[in-house]
């Protein structure tokens, strides 16, 4: 099949052939199971895990220690949210989001409003952004937690996280980042970030899908978090389930290989990133969806008066592009994110969200100008 050029590394990345490279040999000879403390063959696996665990630990700056091993960015949100939930004093049962997380977030969050927990949805302006008076003045005696994003993963925005992780804490409350479209692709520091929680995704940063960790600040205070799966006790009882050593091999490898280059590779996307965005703004009736403070790799542009739908069907003959967040995608609803920053439904079906990663060229982001803009003024011609 001829495939189209890919546009869309938001939703998800190809692994680095040094990644498959790395992984291979835990699917055959060294294929033990981390959990089997009396031969080598587990000895193997283990080893190999804990490597993988002081390589992530590392891209983040945080410890080893403070790394759990999961299925996904979607499982670690679930561990941090309903693990706080769940081990948290019957009074404090406030919680506080912003509208444009990812569904993970918020569903998760809903949730725990039928288990009798309170919810405080953080609006934002046009540009996504939100109000750090607003988080301030939301906060109650109650609050028992903070989720907001690091990185938006339809508008590329970078949310203050660490401001709003410092109004957490002076209110006692617990702070959690969903931090899957940052780690990998701009400099992440647990540390500097002032939060006690943080998810990320290997697929998200050229591993394999499958994998990602939740990072647990060491003391975070008073709660401890409870397990959402349980059984052989694995990562010292926090997530238990045989571990997926291949996957957790690439998750340490990738994180090797971004880190090695975290910079450069950002400053290169971003060039080639202000090119397709400029270009995509020259088009009559388009917009940009996003503040000024955004990721690198990643622009959302709406176009005014065209079907969204056939945007999509004629842009993804030759890119392959999303509008939104894939989950918006399977249920062909318009992006909650855009509607939240006020556009309405038509103009946010009619949007390209470009996210750019390590294998686009110079070449591609040209052939995207000529070929979007080509499609948009088509259908802009048809509907006149
Ligand atoms: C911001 C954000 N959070 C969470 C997730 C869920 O990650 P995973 O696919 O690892 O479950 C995604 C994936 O689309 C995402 O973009």
């Amino acid at each position: 099949m001829d495939l189209p050029i890919y546009f869309d590394y938001n939703a998800s990345t190809p692994c680095f052939p040094e990644v498959v490279e790395a992984i291979l040999p835990y699917f055959t000879s060294a294929f033990g199971n981390a959990s089997s403390i009396h031969h080598p063959y587990g000895w193997l696996a283990e080893e190999a895990v804990e490597t993988a665990r002081e390589r992530v630990a590392t891209l983040i700056g945080a410890e080893a220690s403070e790394i759990v091993f999961t299925s996904g960015a979607t499982e670690a949100i679930n561990l941090g949210i309903k693990g706080i939930a769940q081990m948290a004093d019957s009074g404090k049962n406030h919680l506080i989001t912003i509208a444009t997380e990812h569904k993970a977030v918020l569903d998760t969050l809903e949730g725990l409003t039928d288990q009798g927990f309170e919810l405080t949805c953080l609006p934002v302006n046009a540009e996504g952004e939100v109000s750090l008076d607003q988080l301030k003045s939301s906060f109650r005696e109650n609050t028992l937690l903070v989720v907001a994003m690091l990185a938006n993963n339809e508008t590329g925005n970078l949310h203050p996280i660490n401001a709003m992780a410092a109004l957490a804490k002076n209110h006692g409350a617990i702070f959690l980042t969903d931090a899957v479209q940052a780690v990998g692709k701009i400099p992440v520091d647990v540390k500097e970030l002032g939060v006690d929680l943080l998810a990320l995704s290997g697929h998200k940063m050229y591993a394999p899908k499958g994998v990602g960790a939740l990072y647990i600040r060491k003391g975070l205070p008073k709660i401890k978090l409870k397990a959402q799966i349980t059984g052989g006790g694995q990562e010292r009882g926090r997530r238990s389930g045989t571990l997926n050593v291949p996957g957790i091999v690439g998750l340490g490898e990738a994180a090797v290989r971004c880190l090695d280059d975290l910079q450069e590779e950002g400053q290169r996307l971003l060039n080639l990133r202000n090119q397709i965005e400029k270009a995509l703004l020259q088009i009559k009736g388009s917009q940009l969806n996003g503040s000024s403070q955004r990721l690198p790799h990643v622009c959302n542009v709406s176009f005014n008066n065209i079907s969204g739908k056939s945007l999509m069907i004629r842009v993804n003959k030759k890119i392959a592009i999303s509008s939104g967040a894939a989950c918006s995608s399977i249920s062909d609803k318009p992006s909650h994110v855009l509607t939240a920053m006020g556009l309405d439904q038509a103009t946010a079906m009619a949007t390209l969200r470009v996210s750019l990663g390590r294998f686009t060229t110079a070449a591609d982001i040209e052939f995207a100008i000529e070929y979007i803009s080509g499609v948009v003024k088509d259908l802009r011609t048809l509907a006149s």
